[in-house]
């Protein structure tokens, strides 16, 4: 296309930018921070009720695919009222299943990480020491004892499945081209083991059937003499024992296994020792509960998620490995679109992700804005108030506390009266709680005794939100009752 020359000379003096650049962009991001700093503000305190979806917001959530632009600040303005009546994990009454609870710094680390969008998948310079420093503090913060490797996740989940890959891999060499070629293997994990295990085993081929649940002992930990039967008696018919899986922190009631115990016997027969620290990890660096994770040194991984109890916003999984290279041996590989010219190890061979969030940078900048000590303080804390709900729950009449807490779930029933269903009644209880909005709590079955969990993990959680759980419980209850 020809110009006029007048036309060509503005052109050329005007940078070109992205047609999708954001109009008025100073003036969005302030705007956006204000949505930001109104949240924040909120979150400092409990609200009265969960506002529910209104018609407007059904209306705005029809609406087509939108062909034109419009203004960002109102869109963010509707985006914001969105997420106004959608259930935040973030609160302070949130006790329901093992929550995140969005740590400040975390949010703007996310914003800057986003805004970057940093290769994670491939090596990328200052992140790749970023990610091996967050490790580090990790492996440091929980008493790990020394991780030569370690990898960030996209939760839990992930990081068990990447860790029993690795086991699998060295239990089982060749798995991964060849597949099982006629061999048996098997996992070993508590009756109490998150599911995540088990699905770990479906999807790594071993099969569901071979994730061994182990039954539990009296103090709700894997019971350490069955494992190591359980192994004992694979190996005298040919099964191969890939891993086991110690659980420090249960999902349901807080157990953390006996990881000396298992160490022993995982060392003694050559088995990998792998700790599902996803919930409970962090706690091994406190005084109240530190000594409950003794044997962690031993482990050959552990999962830990800084998206739980280190508080940083999802997701956000650490797996520390006792010895270098054993990811590399379950993940590196060779293709032409993924070059290696100076033998350089990417984090695609080291991880079961490709597009990889640089998600270290939340807990990076959690540890250095707030230092360790705030954290450990923070913690420490949540275990002092679930022990403080858990005495709670004895004095009440009405309540009962089905466990002692080891961590920070306590899980506790509404006596139910005499001729109801116990199952009907608790869901009434968890429905009526959770629609008076006041508080959200999960229910659970615990030893086939349906119940009420409460999860404390939240930084911004009060003693007055703690005790609020009874206190609303008991009102629900008493006007179900008057019904
Ligand atoms: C002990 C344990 N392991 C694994 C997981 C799965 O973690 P994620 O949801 O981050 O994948 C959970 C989740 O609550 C958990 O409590």
């Amino acid at each position: 296309m020809v110009r006029g020359d007048g036309v060509r000379g503005e052109e050329q003096d005007r940078p070109e930018t992205s047609a999708l650049a954001l109009p008025e962009r100073q003036a969005v991001l302030e705007h956006a921070a204000g949505l930001i700093a109104g949240a924040w503000e909120e979150f400092d305190h409990a609200r009265e009720y969960q506002p529910p979806v209104t018609g407007r917001h059904e209306r705005l959530l029809r609406e087509p695919l939108p062909a034109g632009p419009s203004d960002a600040r109102a869109a963010l303005d509707a985006a914001a009222e969105v997420l106004d009546v959608s259930l935040s994990q973030v609160r302070p009454r949130f006790f329901a299943y093992v929550a995140s609870s969005g740590l400040e710094i975390g949010v703007l680390a996310d914003a800057l990480m986003a805004s970057h969008d940093v290769n994670a998948a491939v090596t990328a310079g200052g992140a790749d020491l970023l990610e091996g420093q967050v490790v580090r503090w990790v492996d440091a913060f929980v008493g790990f004892g020394g991780a030569a490797d370690g990898v960030m996740a996209a939760g839990g989940q992930i990081s068990n499945l990447t860790a029993l890959a690795a086991a699998r891999e060295r239990a089982l060499p060749g798995f991964r081209r060849s597949g099982a070629d006629g061999r048996r293997a098997a996992l070993y994990t508590s009756a109490e083991a998150h599911y995540s295990v088990q699905r770990s085993g479906e999807v790594l081929g071993l099969g569901a059937d071979n994730v061994r649940r182990i039954a539990l002992d009296d103090d709700r930990r894997m019971d350490v003499e069955a494992c190591a039967s359980a192994i004992d008696a694979d190996l005298s018919t040919g099964v191969v024992p890939v891993a086991v899986v110690a659980t420090a922190g249960t999902t349901l009631t807080g157990t953390v296994d006996d990881l000396a115990g298992l160490a022993e016997v995982c060392s003694a027969r050559g088995v990998w020792l792998h700790v599902d620290g996803a919930y409970g990890l962090p706690a091994a660096s406190t005084t109240a509960a530190g000594w409950r994770f003794a044997g962690l040194d031993r482990a050959d991984s552990a999962t830990v998620d800084a998206h739980k109890w280190l508080y940083v916003p999802k997701a956000c999984s650490v797996l520390l490995m006792r010895e270098a290279g054993r990811l590399e041996a379950a993940f590196s590989h060779q293709e032409s679109y993924m070059p290696h010219p100076h033998d350089e190890i990417h984090p695609v061979d080291r991880t079961l992700e490709y597009s990889r969030p640089l998600r270290a940078l939340k807990l990076w900048l959690a540890f250095r804005v707030h230092g360790a000590d705030a954290i450990r303080a923070a913690i420490e804390r949540n275990l002092a108030q679930a022990a403080m709900l858990a005495g709670l729950v004895e004095a009440e009449e009405g309540l009962e506390l089905l466990l002692a807490p080891q961590l920070s779930a306590v899980c506790f029933r509404v006596i139910p009266p005499e001729d109801a269903d116990p199952f009907a009644h608790n869901a009434q209880v968890v429905d009526a709680v959770n629609a008076d909005g006041r508080l959200l709590i999960a229910g659970a079955v615990l030893d086939g005794v349906p119940c009420l969990r409460a999860c404390v993990v939240n930084h911004r959680t009060t003693d007055a939100d703690v005790r609020a759980i009874v206190e609303v419980v008991s009102e629900v209850v008493a006007e179900l009752g008057d019904a």
